[in-house]
């Protein structure tokens, strides 16, 4: 009914680093020829829990606009956009606050988990509770279809889901819909007719599954209908209300499986990070000074790869023959430490280089960011707008 389309959003908190890369924006970049994209800074996201430092949000708004282009984001195939610039969002957001149940909000996992964990902030506040439902807000006003994320925002996408079969059932009863439907049925000719109606009173009123697939069957089957009028049909026999707002899927992004400098998940609130960006210098120094597997104290000692930080970056950036190589020569104490991370550190500089000839013409021109997250917010805009207008209509609001 609606066009594939794919969503997603990212905080403006940050300098973004490899672990962003690998585990979210190559997947992005993939999305972007196979689907129409819509991707968006999440500034008003990033004050629910930044709301002490507003101005740290805007500093990081373009940064991590050049940093998507930096990594192969193509504005000419993807819509760019601020949240905060489709206000449209909050109207939705707003309203959908109206029929949301508390406890639907109170249990996702990352409300309570968050709370505790940044503790030395008071994340009691009514928009870090809300965070959720903006979420899905700004998922269903795009109609999206498919949302990639990562494993922890999987809640985020079912709530949503929840939200929108709730805002259908509520409010998408169109006052002419049985009307409709009768007349489509009569298309299928009396005898199909007669049948569906009786699949379908047994699946309303008894909940015979079985029934509900063989009455789909029958609508599968017939020829002359319209894609409407199947689709109108379809909405009949499950007792569905019209569609007003879609329900998405999680498109779960494969954890990234490059750890932080320390061996731990490369996070900023780790420090263990290596910039999507970063002075060569620094990133030699960094790899190099990385620990490496505990038990190879001299150079003598053998180690065993599957023990080190390093083998991690190893299985992302070098061949297999790179790789056979370093872990014959680790578990030998055939080569050292520095020796192993030589191509490791290549690769990185490599891929570096390239993000950083990406990002030159905008560095140098920032009002070409400008205007391509203009033209997006534009174009962002129009699709929000159309939302909200069936919203309104379907809430009785365009009075
Ligand atoms: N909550 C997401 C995160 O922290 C960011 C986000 C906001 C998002 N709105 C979204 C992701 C909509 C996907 C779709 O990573
Ligand atoms: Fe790690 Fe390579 Fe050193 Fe082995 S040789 S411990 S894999 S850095």
């Amino acid at each position: 009914m609606y066009p594939q389309r794919v969503l997603s959003g990212m905080r403006p908190t940050g300098a973004l680093h490899l672990g962003h890369y690998h585990g979210v924006l190559k997947n992005w970049v993939r999305l972007q020829s196979e689907y129409e994209c819509l991707f968006f800074v999440a500034d008003w996201h990033a004050l629910t829990t930044h709301y002490d430092n507003p101005q740290m949000v805007g500093e990081n708004v373009w940064q991590m606009v050049v940093d998507w282009l930096a990594a192969g984001i193509d504005p000419n195939q993807v819509t760019l956009f601020i949240q905060s610039r489709v206000p449209e969002h909050a109207e939705l957001h707003l309203l959908l606050s109206m029929c949301t149940p508390l406890g639907w909000l109170e249990r996702v996992p990352t409300y309570k988990d968050q709370q505790e964990r940044l503790s030395e902030k008071d994340l009691s506040t009514y928009g870090f509770l809300g965070y959720p439902l903006l979420q899905s807000a700004d998922i269903l006003i795009y109609r999206a279809g498919h949302v990639p994320v990562g494993e922890d925002q999987v809640p985020h996408v079912e709530l949503t889901r929840e939200v929108a079969r709730r805002f259908n059932h509520l409010y998408g009863r169109e006052p002419d819909f049985e009307l409709k439907a009768e007349e489509a049925v009569k298309k299928l000719g009396s005898k199909r007719a007669r049948l569906v109606r009786e699949l379908r009173t047994r699946f309303q009123e008894q909940g015979d599954e079985p029934a509900l697939e063989q009455a789909k069957a029958v609508l599968q089957e017939t020829q002359n209908l319209t894609m409407d009028d199947r689709e109108l049909l379809f909405g009949y026999l499950e007792g569905a209300r019209r569609l007003i707002l879609v329900e998405p899927q999680a498109l779960l992004t494969e954890a990234s499986r490059l750890t932080g400098l320390d061996g731990q998940k490369m996070s900023k609130s780790y420090n263990n990070t290596i910039g999507l960006r970063e002075d060569p210098d620094s990133v030699v120094k960094k790899i190099r000074t990385m620990p490496t597997d505990p038990a190879r104290v001299r150079r003598s000692d053998p180690g065993n790869p599957e023990n080190c930080p390093v083998w991690t970056l190893h299985n992302v950036y070098t061949s297999d023959e790179q790789r056979s190589w370093a872990d014959q020569g680790c578990r030998s104490a055939g080569i050292g430490c520095l020796e192993c991370k030589q191509p490791v550190i290549d690769a990185v500089l490599a891929e570096q280089a390239v993000f950083n000839e990406r990002a030159r013409p905008y560095l140098e021109e920032p009002d070409l960011v400008k205007s391509i997250v203009a033209d997006g917010c534009e174009k962002a805009r129009d699709l929000a707008k159309q939302t909200m207008r069936d919203v309104r209509e379907a809430m009785g609001l365009n009075y």
